[in-house]
């Protein structure tokens, strides 16, 4: 795995936070318009908004996993405005580096966080910030975008 330093191999053999939460505040799903990996995530959200699990689940490569690992352990115990505020590239950074090639994988985990702390919002009628650029079916709009018009 040459190409992948430690910390990257580390959370990718022995990723943190995998499954799904019973009784989760939130569940998003994003779909890679790049590769058409997936990645869903559930958040639990206590009282005071504040993430107190995370677990993601995904059909993703092993940067994605990594990625997902990491950023799980990243947005325990912040707020949801906090958590929304992480970029893949403060993914990046805290894995030490991707390939640029793998750039798209740790996107997944960033998106997904969106979409769980979005479906967490819907839930409850709440508005954050960090959400308002948010496009929940970003990833189908891409995929439409790929069609075939028809002749
Ligand atoms: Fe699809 Fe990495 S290649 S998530």
């Amino acid at each position: 795995m040459g190409m992948y330093n430690d910390k990257v191999v580390e959370h990718f053999m022995h990723p943190h936070n995998v499954g799904e939460i019973d009784g989760a505040s939130g569940v998003g799903v994003y779909g890679s318009p790049v590769c058409g990996d997936m990645m869903q995530m559930s958040i639990k959200v206590n009282d005071e908004g504040v993430i107190t699990d995370a677990k993601f689940k995904t059909y993703g490569c092993g940067s994605a996993i990594a990625s997902s690992s990491i950023a799980t352990d990243m947005i325990i115990g912040k707020t949801c405005e906090e958590a929304l505020k992480i970029t893949n590239e403060d993914v990046i950074k805290e894995l030490g580096g991707l390939p640029s090639v793998k750039i798209h994988c740790s996107i997944l985990s960033e998106q997904s966080i969106k979409a769980a702390i979005y479906d967490y919002a819907q839930k409850n009628g709440l508005e954050f910030e960090g959400l308002k650029d948010f496009d929940p079916n970003a990833d189908e709009d891409e995929a439409e975008s790929c069609e075939v018009p028809e002749a």
